[in-house]
C-alpha cells in the first residue's frame, strides 16, 4: 500500500488540531503546528503533501506564514480555515496563494473532500497569472489556467477546435484567444451565431449569395467563409446548425471550398474552424440530430469549459475585474465590496456562470450609493438548498433543533416546545413551515 499522505495542521487551538486530526488521522499522517513559525521549521525538516491553516494565531499568522511559505519556494496546497465573517481574509491568502478555504465551524465531509480533491490535482502550483498568453479575462492558475496551458499548445497550429460548456462559461473569450495567439492573429476573426438564423440565412451568411439567387436578394454578398479568409471563422453553437447546413459545412472542412448561394464559382478558402456549443453534441449523433463525420471533423481538438461553480476561487478575480470595468463604464467610483457581497456570491451557483456574474456587478454598481459594494445590491439569488443567503443557517439550525427536541421528548410537542423555550403554538406554525413529519 502507498504510504499515508501527510498533512500538517497549523491553529493555535489545541483542541481544533486534535479535533481535525482525529477525523482524519485514519487515512492521511497527520503532523501539527501552534503557529506559523513552528510549522515553517517543520516544514524546513519534513515532508508534507498538504497545509491546513488557521488564519489567527498569536505567534505568527496564517497569512505571514503563507507569503512565507511562497518565499521559500513550496508549492504545497494550503487550505485556510478561517472564522465564517472573515471572508476578506480568505481571499487575501488565496492571493497568497491558498488554494481553497473553509469557514469555522469545520464541517468535517466538506473538509476531507477538499483535501482530496486538491491532493489529486496533480497540479499543485499555487495561484498565479500566466502571463504569456493574449487572454482578455482574468483566470487563475488553478481554474481556466489549466486549460490556457493546454490552449497554449494548439492555438498556433490550424487545428479546428470545439469548445464546450456551459451558457455563459467564457466559450467565445477562449475562441478568440485562440485566434490571437495564433499566426492569423493579424487577419480576421469573424463570428457565426448559428442559432440565431434559419435555414436560408444562415448559409447565405456562411457562403454568401448571388444576386436575385432568392427573393430580396437583389445584389451580391459575399459569406463569413470568404470574408473571414486567411482568418479564423467562429461557428457558435454549432449544435443548433440545421442538418442540410451541416453537409454543405462539412465540405468545405474537408475540401475548403464551396459555392454561393445561386451561384456556380467553386470558390476556395483558407480559414480556421473554432466552434462551440452548449450542447452533447455526441449525444446529438445518437439521435441523429447531428451528422457524426461533421462532429468528428469539428472535434479534432476538444476544449471544455468548466461551469464557475467548479472554478470558485476565481470568482473574487472575476469580481474585481468587472468592477473595474463597470465602474469606468457607469463613471462611478468603487473601490471594493463588503464581505457579505462576496460571501453571498461565493455560497452561489452561478447558473448563467461568468456572464450572471458579470450582469451581477454591473447591476449592482449602477444600484450603488457608496463606494463599496453591499450584500443588499444583489439581486434574490436562488440557493440550490431551497434557501436564501443568510437565512440558510438559521433555518437549518432551527429544524435540526426542533427535530432533536422531538426526538429527545418521543415526539411530545408540549414538551419539546418547552425545550426549545418556544410558544406550543409557534412550535406547532414551525412544524408546518417546514414541513416537519411528528
Ligand atoms: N475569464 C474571464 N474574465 C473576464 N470576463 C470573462 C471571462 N470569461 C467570460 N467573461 C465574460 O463573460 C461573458 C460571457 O462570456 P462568453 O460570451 O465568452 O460566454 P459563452 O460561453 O460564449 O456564453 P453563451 O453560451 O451564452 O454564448 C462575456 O461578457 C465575457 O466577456
Ligand atoms: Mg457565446
Amino acid at each position: 500500500m502507498a504510504d499515508k499522505k501527510r498533512i500538517l495542521i497549523v491553529d493555535d487551538e489545541e483542541n481544533h488540531r486534535f479535533m481535525v486530526g482525529l477525523h482524519l488521522k485514519e487515512n492521511y499522517d497527520i503532523l501539527e503546528a501552534q503557529n506559523g513559525l513552528e510549522a515553517l521549521n517543520i516544514l524546513d525538516d519534513e515532508h508534507v503533501d498538504l497545509i491546513l491553516l488557521d488564519v489567527k494565531m498569536d505567534v505568527m499568522d496564517g497569512l505571514t506564514f503563507l507569503s512565507h511559505l511562497r518565499k521559500k519556494n513550496l508549492n504545497i496546497p494550503v487550505i485556510v480555515i478561517s472564522a465564517f465573517n472573515n471572508v476578506r481574509t480568505a481571499v487575501e491568502s488565496m492571493k497568497l496563494g491558498a488554494l481553497d478555504y473553509i469557514t469555522k465551524p469545520v464541517d468535517i465531509e466538506i473538509l476531507k473532500n477538499q483535501i482530496e480533491n486538491l491532493l489529486e490535482s496533480e497540479d499543485k502550483n499555487e495561484m498565479e497569472l500566466v502571463e504569456d498568453y493574449v487572454y482578455e479575462g482574468v483566470y487563475s492558475k488553478e481554474g481556466l489556467g489549466k486549460i490556457i496551458d493546454v490552449l497554449k499548445l494548439v492555438a498556433p497550429t490550424d487545428a479546428t477546435v470545439l469548445i464546450m460548456g456551459e451558457s455563459g462559461t467564457g466559450k467565445e473569450l477562449v475562441a478568440r484567444s485562440i485566434h490571437l495567439n495564433s499566426p492569423r492573429k493579424n487577419e480576421p476573426f469573424l463570428a457565426v451565431n448559428c442559432a440565431a438564423l434559419n435555414e436560408n440565412l444562415i448559409e447565405s451568411e456562411l457562403f454568401g449569395h448571388e444576386k436575385g439567387a432568392f427573393t430580396g436578394a437583389e445584389s451580391r454578398k459575399l459569406g463569413k467563409f470568404e470574408l473571414a479568409n486567411g482568418g479564423t471563422l467562429f461557428l457558435d453553437e454549432v449544435g443548433e446548425l440545421p442538418i442540410s447546413t451541416q453537409a454543405k459545412l462539412l465540405r468545405v472542412l474537408q475540401e475548403g471550398t464551396f459555392e454561393r448561394v445561386g451561384g456556380t464559382k467553386t470558390i476556395k478558402t483558407d480559414v480556421r474552424i473554432i466552434a462551440a456549443t452548449n450542447r452533447d453534441l455526441e449525444k446529438m449523433v445518437q439521435e441523429g440530430k447531428f451528422r457524426e463525420d461533421l462532429y468528428y471533423r469539428l472535434n479534432v481538438f476538444p476544449v471544455k469549459l468548466p461551469p464557475l461553480r467548479e472554478r470558485k476561487n476565481e470568482i473574487p478575480l472575476l469580481l474585481d475585474f468587472f468592477i473595474k470595468k463597470y465602474s469606468q463604464k457607469f463613471q462611478k467610483i468603487i473601490k471594493g465590496y463588503e464581505d457579505g457581497f462576496l460571501e453571498k456570491l461565493m455560497r452561489y451557483d452561478f447558473p448563467g456562470n461568468i456572464r450572471e456574474l458579470e450582469n451581477i456587478v454591473e447591476r449592482s454598481i449602477i444600484l450603488a450609493r457608496s463606494e463599496r459594494l453591499t450584500s443588499d445590491l444583489l439581486p434574490p439569488l436562488k440557493y440550490s438548498n431551497g434557501f436564501d443567503s443568510g437565512v440558510k443557517n438559521i433555518k437549518e439550525h432551527e429544524i435540526e433543533a426542533i427535530k432533536n427536541a422531538l426526538k429527545e421528548t418521543g415526539g411530545n410537542k408540549t414538551k419539546a416546545a418547552e425545550l426549545l423555550g418556544i410558544s406550543r403554538k409557534t412550535l406547532h406554525n414551525k412544524l408546518k413551515e417546514y414541513n416537519i413529519e411528528v
